[in-house]
Protein backbone atom coordinates (compact mmCIF):
# COMPACT_ATOMS: atom_id res chain seq x y z
CA UNK A 1 0.00 0.00 0.00
CA UNK A 2 2.87 2.28 1.20
CA UNK A 3 3.91 2.99 -2.81
CA UNK A 4 0.57 4.31 -3.74
CA UNK A 5 0.97 6.90 -0.95
CA UNK A 6 0.65 10.39 -2.44
CA UNK A 7 3.16 13.11 -1.58
CA UNK A 8 3.40 16.86 -1.47
CA UNK A 9 4.77 18.24 -4.56
CA UNK A 10 7.54 20.03 -2.82
CA UNK A 11 8.04 21.61 0.54
CA UNK A 12 6.47 24.95 0.38
CA UNK A 13 3.42 22.93 -1.00
CA UNK A 14 3.14 21.65 2.13
CA UNK A 15 3.60 24.06 3.86
CA UNK A 16 0.95 26.27 1.83
CA UNK A 17 -1.46 23.04 2.42
CA UNK A 18 -0.65 22.95 6.07
CA UNK A 19 -1.59 26.92 6.53
CA UNK A 20 -4.07 26.06 4.22
CA UNK A 21 -5.73 23.54 6.89
CA UNK A 22 -4.49 25.97 9.56
CA UNK A 23 -5.88 29.19 8.27
CA UNK A 24 -9.57 28.81 8.13
CA UNK A 25 -13.15 29.80 9.66
CA UNK A 26 -11.55 29.22 13.35
CA UNK A 27 -9.24 32.45 12.01
CA UNK A 28 -11.90 34.49 10.28
CA UNK A 29 -15.68 33.30 11.91
CA UNK A 30 -14.55 32.09 15.29
CA UNK A 31 -11.28 34.11 16.53
CA UNK A 32 -12.76 37.62 16.63
CA UNK A 33 -15.95 36.88 18.13
CA UNK A 34 -14.60 34.96 21.02
CA UNK A 35 -12.13 37.59 21.15
CA UNK A 36 -15.10 39.87 21.53
CA UNK A 37 -17.14 37.47 24.35
CA UNK A 38 -13.83 37.02 26.36
CA UNK A 39 -13.27 41.39 26.56
CA UNK A 40 -10.54 41.43 24.43
CA UNK A 41 -6.67 42.07 25.15
CA UNK A 42 -5.90 39.59 27.94
CA UNK A 43 -7.59 37.09 25.67
CA UNK A 44 -5.34 38.00 23.16
CA UNK A 45 -2.12 37.84 25.12
CA UNK A 46 -3.22 34.19 26.23
CA UNK A 47 -3.95 32.63 23.18
CA UNK A 48 -0.53 33.86 21.66
CA UNK A 49 0.79 32.11 24.46
CA UNK A 50 -0.91 28.85 24.38
CA UNK A 51 0.27 29.48 20.49
CA UNK A 52 3.67 29.39 21.20
CA UNK A 53 4.45 27.27 24.22
CA UNK A 54 1.37 24.30 23.79
CA UNK A 55 0.62 24.43 20.22
CA UNK A 56 3.96 25.02 17.97
CA UNK A 57 5.69 22.10 20.42
CA UNK A 58 2.24 19.84 19.39
CA UNK A 59 2.23 20.82 15.86
CA UNK A 60 5.96 19.21 15.37
CA UNK A 61 5.00 16.49 17.37
CA UNK A 62 1.92 15.70 15.29
CA UNK A 63 4.41 16.05 11.98
CA UNK A 64 7.19 13.71 14.16
CA UNK A 65 5.21 11.02 14.36
CA UNK A 66 3.53 11.31 11.03
CA UNK A 67 6.44 11.67 8.49
CA UNK A 68 8.29 8.80 10.77
CA UNK A 69 5.05 6.43 10.37
CA UNK A 70 3.80 7.35 6.67
CA UNK A 71 0.59 6.61 7.71
CA UNK A 72 -2.97 8.32 9.56
CA UNK A 73 -3.95 8.56 12.78
CA UNK A 74 -4.52 4.95 13.99
CA UNK A 75 -2.49 3.48 11.49
CA UNK A 76 0.79 5.39 12.60
CA UNK A 77 -0.05 4.57 16.27
CA UNK A 78 -0.17 0.71 14.91
CA UNK A 79 2.98 0.88 13.61
CA UNK A 80 5.09 2.96 16.56
CA UNK A 81 3.30 0.84 19.65
CA UNK A 82 1.51 -2.38 17.97
CA UNK A 83 -1.76 -3.74 17.41
CA UNK A 84 -2.83 -4.46 20.68
CA UNK A 85 -1.84 -1.05 21.97
CA UNK A 86 -4.16 1.48 23.70
CA UNK A 87 -2.33 4.35 21.84
CA UNK A 88 -4.24 3.49 19.09
CA UNK A 89 -7.61 5.13 20.67
CA UNK A 90 -5.64 8.34 20.46
CA UNK A 91 -5.90 7.34 16.72
CA UNK A 92 -9.72 6.76 16.73
CA UNK A 93 -10.43 9.70 19.33
CA UNK A 94 -9.36 11.82 15.98
CA UNK A 95 -10.88 10.18 13.98
CA UNK A 96 -14.03 10.64 15.73
CA UNK A 97 -13.54 14.20 16.37
CA UNK A 98 -12.68 14.75 12.92
CA UNK A 99 -16.66 13.86 12.06
CA UNK A 100 -17.75 16.10 14.68
CA UNK A 101 -16.06 19.49 13.66
CA UNK A 102 -16.62 18.49 10.37
CA UNK A 103 -20.10 18.14 10.65
CA UNK A 104 -21.12 21.71 11.91
CA UNK A 105 -17.92 23.61 10.19
CA UNK A 106 -19.82 22.57 7.03
CA UNK A 107 -22.72 24.79 8.34
CA UNK A 108 -20.82 28.14 8.50
CA UNK A 109 -19.24 27.64 5.50
CA UNK A 110 -22.52 27.77 4.29
CA UNK A 111 -23.30 30.84 5.78
CA UNK A 112 -20.08 31.87 3.84
CA UNK A 113 -21.37 30.57 0.83
CA UNK A 114 -24.77 32.33 1.64
CA UNK A 115 -23.63 35.27 1.96
CA UNK A 116 -21.27 35.21 -1.50
CA UNK A 117 -24.29 34.06 -3.23
CA UNK A 118 -25.90 37.35 -1.65
CA UNK A 119 -23.00 39.71 -2.95
CA UNK A 120 -23.50 38.62 -6.21
CA UNK A 121 -27.35 39.77 -5.91
CA UNK A 122 -26.16 43.20 -4.36
CA UNK A 123 -27.77 42.68 -1.21
CA UNK A 124 -25.81 45.05 0.48
CA UNK A 125 -26.50 48.34 -1.35
CA UNK A 126 -28.45 51.13 0.52
CA UNK A 127 -28.96 49.17 3.16
CA UNK A 128 -28.57 50.70 6.94
CA UNK A 129 -25.92 48.34 8.98
CA UNK A 130 -29.04 47.90 11.11
CA UNK A 131 -31.00 45.77 8.49
CA UNK A 132 -27.73 44.00 7.13
CA UNK A 133 -26.99 43.12 10.73
CA UNK A 134 -30.93 41.47 11.14
CA UNK A 135 -30.77 39.55 7.73
CA UNK A 136 -28.04 37.16 9.45
CA UNK A 137 -30.71 36.79 12.02
CA UNK A 138 -32.76 35.65 9.65
CA UNK A 139 -30.86 33.23 7.76
CA UNK A 140 -29.90 31.72 11.46
CA UNK A 141 -33.21 31.09 11.80
CA UNK A 142 -34.29 29.13 8.66
CA UNK A 143 -34.06 25.30 8.07
CA UNK A 144 -34.38 25.11 4.10
CA UNK A 145 -31.96 27.27 3.29
CA UNK A 146 -28.92 26.25 5.93
CA UNK A 147 -29.36 22.74 5.05
CA UNK A 148 -29.08 23.90 1.40
CA UNK A 149 -25.61 25.43 1.65
CA UNK A 150 -24.55 23.22 4.28
CA UNK A 151 -25.44 20.03 1.77
CA UNK A 152 -23.60 22.23 -1.27
CA UNK A 153 -20.08 22.67 1.16
CA UNK A 154 -20.21 18.91 1.56
CA UNK A 155 -20.11 18.28 -1.70
CA UNK A 156 -17.50 21.06 -2.40
CA UNK A 157 -15.38 18.88 0.32
CA UNK A 158 -16.12 15.71 -0.92
CA UNK A 159 -15.55 16.55 -4.18
CA UNK A 160 -11.60 18.10 -3.80
CA UNK A 161 -11.17 14.78 -1.21
CA UNK A 162 -12.08 12.79 -4.08
CA UNK A 163 -9.81 14.07 -6.67
CA UNK A 164 -6.59 13.13 -3.89
CA UNK A 165 -4.15 15.84 -2.46
CA UNK A 166 -1.53 16.30 -4.20
CA UNK A 167 -3.14 18.05 -7.11
CA UNK A 168 -6.36 19.00 -6.12
CA UNK A 169 -5.22 20.86 -2.87
CA UNK A 170 -1.56 21.79 -2.69
CA UNK A 171 -2.25 24.03 -6.51
CA UNK A 172 -5.29 25.80 -5.06
CA UNK A 173 -3.85 26.70 -2.33
CA UNK A 174 -0.98 28.30 -3.74
CA UNK A 175 -3.44 30.67 -5.34
CA UNK A 176 -5.49 31.01 -2.47
CA UNK A 177 -3.69 31.72 0.77
CA UNK A 178 -2.15 34.42 -0.95
CA UNK A 179 -4.94 36.12 -1.95
CA UNK A 180 -6.70 35.56 1.11
CA UNK A 181 -3.93 37.55 3.07
CA UNK A 182 -3.79 40.34 0.46
CA UNK A 183 -7.68 41.02 0.87
CA UNK A 184 -7.35 41.16 4.25
CA UNK A 185 -4.41 43.36 4.53
CA UNK A 186 -6.60 45.74 1.97
CA UNK A 187 -9.11 45.62 4.19
CA UNK A 188 -7.52 46.27 7.24
CA UNK A 189 -6.11 49.26 5.31
CA UNK A 190 -9.74 50.59 5.06
CA UNK A 191 -10.10 49.95 8.58
CA UNK A 192 -7.89 52.09 10.02
CA UNK A 193 -9.33 55.20 8.03
CA UNK A 194 -12.85 54.74 10.36
CA UNK A 195 -13.27 56.58 13.46
CA UNK A 196 -13.44 52.74 16.39
CA UNK A 197 -9.96 52.13 15.20
CA UNK A 198 -8.14 53.16 18.08
CA UNK A 199 -10.81 51.79 20.28
CA UNK A 200 -10.59 48.69 18.50
CA UNK A 201 -6.47 48.44 18.89
CA UNK A 202 -7.02 48.83 22.29
CA UNK A 203 -9.80 46.33 22.78
CA UNK A 204 -7.99 43.74 20.67
CA UNK A 205 -3.80 44.40 22.21
CA UNK A 206 -4.64 45.80 25.79
CA UNK A 207 -5.00 43.54 28.49
CA UNK A 208 -7.91 44.61 30.70
CA UNK A 209 -7.45 42.06 33.27
CA UNK A 210 -10.99 42.99 34.74
CA UNK A 211 -12.97 41.77 31.53
CA UNK A 212 -11.26 37.78 31.03
CA UNK A 213 -13.50 34.74 32.80
CA UNK A 214 -11.59 31.87 33.98
CA UNK A 215 -13.29 30.02 31.41
CA UNK A 216 -11.80 32.65 28.45
CA UNK A 217 -8.50 30.75 29.57
CA UNK A 218 -9.41 26.67 28.72
CA UNK A 219 -11.01 28.52 25.74
CA UNK A 220 -7.66 30.35 24.62
CA UNK A 221 -6.69 26.89 24.73
CA UNK A 222 -9.11 25.16 22.89
CA UNK A 223 -9.00 27.34 20.38
CA UNK A 224 -5.16 27.35 19.84
CA UNK A 225 -5.78 23.67 19.25
CA UNK A 226 -8.19 24.42 16.77
CA UNK A 227 -6.60 27.38 14.48
CA UNK A 228 -3.77 25.32 14.61
CA UNK A 229 -5.87 22.10 13.26
CA UNK A 230 -3.93 20.28 15.97
CA UNK A 231 -5.15 17.35 18.72
CA UNK A 232 -7.11 15.40 16.08
CA UNK A 233 -4.23 14.22 13.85
CA UNK A 234 -4.71 16.32 10.62
CA UNK A 235 -1.19 17.61 10.57
CA UNK A 236 -0.24 13.94 11.17
CA UNK A 237 -2.41 12.73 8.46
CA UNK A 238 -0.44 16.22 6.54
CA UNK A 239 3.04 15.06 7.77
CA UNK A 240 2.87 11.58 6.93
CA UNK A 241 2.72 12.94 3.33
CA UNK A 242 6.01 14.33 3.98
CA UNK A 243 9.05 13.69 2.26
CA UNK A 244 12.45 13.36 4.60
CA UNK A 245 14.15 16.41 3.07
CA UNK A 246 11.41 18.70 4.94
CA UNK A 247 12.30 20.85 8.07
CA UNK A 248 9.57 20.16 10.20
CA UNK A 249 10.67 23.12 12.64
CA UNK A 250 11.18 25.97 10.08
CA UNK A 251 7.82 24.28 8.92
CA UNK A 252 5.98 24.50 11.85
CA UNK A 253 7.02 27.93 12.95
CA UNK A 254 5.87 29.30 9.76
CA UNK A 255 2.39 27.74 9.69
CA UNK A 256 1.45 28.87 13.22
CA UNK A 257 3.02 32.10 12.54
CA UNK A 258 1.10 32.84 9.00
CA UNK A 259 -2.33 31.26 11.20
CA UNK A 260 -1.73 34.04 13.82
CA UNK A 261 -1.20 36.70 11.33
CA UNK A 262 -4.41 35.75 9.70
CA UNK A 263 -6.30 35.76 12.75
CA UNK A 264 -5.28 38.65 13.97
CA UNK A 265 -5.81 40.94 11.01
CA UNK A 266 -9.31 39.35 10.88
CA UNK A 267 -9.84 41.09 14.40
CA UNK A 268 -8.41 44.38 12.99
CA UNK A 269 -10.84 44.57 10.03
CA UNK A 270 -13.43 43.69 12.47
CA UNK A 271 -13.70 45.55 15.86
CA UNK A 272 -12.81 48.85 13.76
CA UNK A 273 -16.35 48.24 12.29
CA UNK A 274 -18.32 47.01 15.39
CA UNK A 275 -16.55 50.42 17.65
CA UNK A 276 -17.65 52.80 14.77
CA UNK A 277 -21.30 51.88 14.57
CA UNK A 278 -21.85 51.38 18.22
CA UNK A 279 -22.36 47.34 17.28
CA UNK A 280 -21.31 44.78 20.88
CA UNK A 281 -18.45 42.89 20.83
CA UNK A 282 -20.43 40.10 22.00
CA UNK A 283 -22.17 39.42 18.86
CA UNK A 284 -21.32 35.95 18.67
CA UNK A 285 -20.67 33.44 15.65
CA UNK A 286 -22.66 36.09 13.57
CA UNK A 287 -19.94 38.66 13.60
CA UNK A 288 -17.96 38.16 10.63
CA UNK A 289 -21.26 38.20 9.26
CA UNK A 290 -23.18 41.33 10.66
CA UNK A 291 -19.89 43.76 10.33
CA UNK A 292 -18.01 43.13 7.17
CA UNK A 293 -20.93 43.66 4.59
CA UNK A 294 -21.23 47.32 6.31
CA UNK A 295 -17.91 48.10 5.30
CA UNK A 296 -18.84 46.62 2.05
CA UNK A 297 -22.02 48.20 1.55
CA UNK A 298 -20.39 51.50 1.88
CA UNK A 299 -17.38 50.99 -0.31
CA UNK A 300 -20.27 52.12 -3.36
CA UNK A 301 -20.36 50.36 -6.68
CA UNK A 302 -17.17 48.27 -6.47
CA UNK A 303 -18.31 47.36 -2.82
CA UNK A 304 -20.44 44.17 -4.34
CA UNK A 305 -16.96 43.51 -5.72
CA UNK A 306 -15.04 43.15 -2.95
CA UNK A 307 -17.92 41.67 -0.82
CA UNK A 308 -17.68 38.30 -3.25
CA UNK A 309 -14.32 38.01 -3.47
CA UNK A 310 -13.67 38.35 0.65
CA UNK A 311 -16.52 35.61 0.78
CA UNK A 312 -15.05 33.25 -1.97
CA UNK A 313 -12.01 33.63 -0.38
CA UNK A 314 -13.61 32.47 3.41
CA UNK A 315 -15.13 29.88 1.58
CA UNK A 316 -12.03 28.50 0.19
CA UNK A 317 -10.48 29.14 3.61
CA UNK A 318 -13.18 26.95 5.26
CA UNK A 319 -12.77 24.46 2.12
CA UNK A 320 -9.24 23.59 2.48
CA UNK A 321 -9.93 22.94 6.10
CA UNK A 322 -12.12 21.08 5.64
CA UNK A 323 -10.97 19.12 3.20
CA UNK A 324 -7.86 18.39 6.13
CA UNK A 325 -10.84 17.38 8.33
CA UNK A 326 -12.90 14.74 5.66
CA UNK A 327 -9.20 13.39 4.93
CA UNK A 328 -8.53 12.00 8.84
CA UNK A 329 -12.09 10.50 8.30
CA UNK A 330 -11.62 9.21 5.06
CA UNK A 331 -7.22 8.24 5.01
CA UNK A 332 -8.66 5.95 8.14
CA UNK A 333 -11.33 3.53 5.88
CA UNK A 334 -8.10 3.56 3.20
CA UNK A 335 -5.71 2.60 5.27
CA UNK A 336 -7.10 0.57 7.98
CA UNK A 337 -10.06 -1.09 5.99
CA UNK A 338 -8.66 -0.99 2.84
CA UNK A 339 -11.41 0.47 0.98
CA UNK A 340 -10.77 2.66 -2.30
CA UNK A 341 -10.33 6.25 -1.79
CA UNK A 342 -13.88 6.85 -3.76
CA UNK A 343 -16.05 4.55 -1.28
CA UNK A 344 -14.36 5.65 1.85
CA UNK A 345 -15.03 9.61 0.56
CA UNK A 346 -18.90 9.44 -0.42
CA UNK A 347 -19.99 6.92 2.56
CA UNK A 348 -17.59 9.01 5.40
CA UNK A 349 -18.83 12.43 3.74
CA UNK A 350 -22.55 11.63 3.48
CA UNK A 351 -22.68 10.25 7.10
CA UNK A 352 -21.25 13.95 8.07
CA UNK A 353 -23.52 15.83 5.91
CA UNK A 354 -26.40 13.74 7.90
CA UNK A 355 -24.90 14.73 11.35
CA UNK A 356 -24.49 17.97 10.44
CA UNK A 357 -28.32 18.17 9.83
CA UNK A 358 -29.09 18.92 13.57
CA UNK A 359 -26.77 21.74 13.20
CA UNK A 360 -28.04 23.42 10.42
CA UNK A 361 -31.36 23.50 12.11
CA UNK A 362 -29.95 25.05 15.36
CA UNK A 363 -30.95 28.19 14.98
CA UNK A 364 -34.38 27.51 13.67
CA UNK A 365 -34.77 24.71 16.71
CA UNK A 366 -36.98 22.23 14.65
CA UNK A 367 -35.26 19.46 15.21
CA UNK A 368 -34.06 18.93 19.24
CA UNK A 369 -36.40 21.96 20.43
CA UNK A 370 -35.69 21.39 23.60
CA UNK A 371 -32.19 20.50 23.22
CA UNK A 372 -30.77 23.58 24.82
CA UNK A 373 -33.11 23.56 27.82
CA UNK A 374 -31.42 20.29 28.58
CA UNK A 375 -27.64 21.14 27.63
CA UNK A 376 -27.47 24.72 28.32
CA UNK A 377 -26.54 25.11 24.62
CA UNK A 378 -28.14 24.60 21.42
CA UNK A 379 -26.88 21.24 19.34
CA UNK A 380 -24.28 23.16 17.34
CA UNK A 381 -22.67 24.87 19.73
CA UNK A 382 -22.67 21.70 22.33
CA UNK A 383 -20.59 19.77 19.65
CA UNK A 384 -18.52 22.72 19.00
CA UNK A 385 -17.79 23.15 22.53
CA UNK A 386 -17.07 20.02 23.23
CA UNK A 387 -14.64 19.24 20.39
CA UNK A 388 -12.83 22.38 20.59
CA UNK A 389 -12.76 22.76 24.19
CA UNK A 390 -12.42 18.63 25.75
CA UNK A 391 -11.20 16.70 22.46
CA UNK A 392 -8.76 18.33 21.00
CA UNK A 393 -7.09 19.54 23.97
CA UNK A 394 -6.98 16.08 25.36
CA UNK A 395 -5.65 14.13 22.06
CA UNK A 396 -3.29 16.95 22.22
CA UNK A 397 -2.41 15.93 25.61
CA UNK A 398 -2.07 12.47 24.86
CA UNK A 399 0.05 13.20 21.62
CA UNK A 400 2.49 15.42 23.60
CA UNK A 401 2.73 12.75 26.37
CA UNK A 402 3.33 10.00 23.75
CA UNK A 403 5.85 11.96 21.62
CA UNK A 404 7.88 13.30 24.75
CA UNK A 405 7.59 10.07 26.78
CA UNK A 406 7.12 7.05 25.29
CA UNK A 407 8.15 7.57 21.86
CA UNK A 408 11.55 5.95 21.31
CA UNK A 409 13.88 8.80 21.72
CA UNK A 410 16.11 7.52 19.10
CA UNK A 411 13.50 7.83 16.27
CA UNK A 412 12.06 11.45 17.74
CA UNK A 413 15.33 12.77 17.59
CA UNK A 414 16.41 11.75 14.10
CA UNK A 415 12.71 11.98 12.64
CA UNK A 416 12.53 15.72 14.72
CA UNK A 417 16.37 16.67 13.31
CA UNK A 418 16.05 14.95 9.30
CA UNK A 419 15.73 17.64 6.67
CA UNK A 420 16.54 20.58 9.12
CA UNK A 421 19.55 23.11 8.50
CA UNK A 422 19.87 23.07 12.26
CA UNK A 423 23.29 21.43 13.46
CA UNK A 424 23.47 22.25 17.26
CA UNK A 425 20.75 20.14 19.17
CA UNK A 426 19.78 22.76 21.43
CA UNK A 427 16.17 23.72 20.03
CA UNK A 428 15.88 19.71 19.64
CA UNK A 429 16.29 20.11 23.68
CA UNK A 430 14.17 23.13 24.17
CA UNK A 431 11.43 21.57 22.22
CA UNK A 432 11.36 18.41 24.53
CA UNK A 433 11.07 20.36 27.62
CA UNK A 434 7.85 22.27 25.79
CA UNK A 435 6.33 18.90 24.63
CA UNK A 436 7.16 16.93 27.73
CA UNK A 437 6.58 19.20 30.83
CA UNK A 438 5.05 22.58 29.27
CA UNK A 439 2.47 21.60 26.88
CA UNK A 440 0.58 18.93 29.43
CA UNK A 441 0.91 20.56 32.30
CA UNK A 442 -1.30 23.70 31.20
CA UNK A 443 -3.33 21.50 29.62
CA UNK A 444 -3.67 19.89 32.97
CA UNK A 445 -4.23 22.56 34.92
CA UNK A 446 -6.95 24.15 32.55
CA UNK A 447 -9.09 21.25 32.33
CA UNK A 448 -8.41 21.00 36.35
CA UNK A 449 -9.73 24.51 36.68
CA UNK A 450 -12.60 23.25 34.41
CA UNK A 451 -13.92 20.55 36.43
CA UNK A 452 -13.70 22.51 39.35
CA UNK A 453 -11.08 21.21 41.25
CA UNK A 454 -8.39 24.26 41.13
CA UNK A 455 -9.09 28.00 41.11
CA UNK A 456 -6.91 29.95 38.56
CA UNK A 457 -9.45 33.21 38.65
CA UNK A 458 -7.89 33.42 42.27
CA UNK A 459 -4.28 32.18 42.03
CA UNK A 460 -4.34 34.77 39.39
CA UNK A 461 -6.01 36.97 42.07
CA UNK A 462 -2.77 35.99 44.07
CA UNK A 463 -0.52 37.06 41.45
CA UNK A 464 -1.34 40.34 40.34
N1 LIG B 1 -7.90 25.00 11.72
C1 LIG B 1 -9.11 25.16 11.00
C2 LIG B 1 -9.66 26.54 11.26
O1 LIG B 1 -9.08 27.31 11.96
C3 LIG B 1 -10.12 24.09 11.31
C4 LIG B 1 -9.55 22.72 11.24
C5 LIG B 1 -9.10 22.08 10.17
C6 LIG B 1 -9.30 21.88 12.33
N2 LIG B 1 -8.58 20.86 10.52
C7 LIG B 1 -8.71 20.73 11.83
C8 LIG B 1 -9.54 22.02 13.66
C9 LIG B 1 -8.31 19.72 12.69
C10 LIG B 1 -9.15 21.01 14.52
C11 LIG B 1 -8.54 19.88 14.04
O2 LIG B 1 -10.70 26.88 10.75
Amino acid sequence: MNQHRESWGSKFGFIIAAAGSAVGLGNIWKFPYITGENGGGLFVLIYLVCIAVVGIPIMMAEIVIGRSTQKSPVGAFTVLTGKKSSWKIVGWMGVFVGFIILSYYSVVAGWALNYTFMSLTNFFSGKSPEEIGSVFGLLYTSSGINIFWHAIFMLMTIGVVLGGVKGGIERWNKILMPALIVIFVILAIMSVFLSGWREAVDFVFLPHIDRLKASGVLEALGHAFFTLSLGMGAMLTYGSYLQKDTDIVKSSIWISVLDTLVALLACMVMFPIIFTYGFSPEAGPGLVFKTLPIIFSQIGTGGMFISFIFFVLLVFAALSSAVSLLEVVTSYFIDEKSWTRHKATLITGGIIFLFGIPSALSGAGTLFPQWESMYGKNFFDTFDYLASNWMLPLGGLFISIYVGWVMDPKLRQSEYLTGSAITNTWYYEAWLIFLKFVAPVSVILIILQRVGLLDIDRLLGAIF
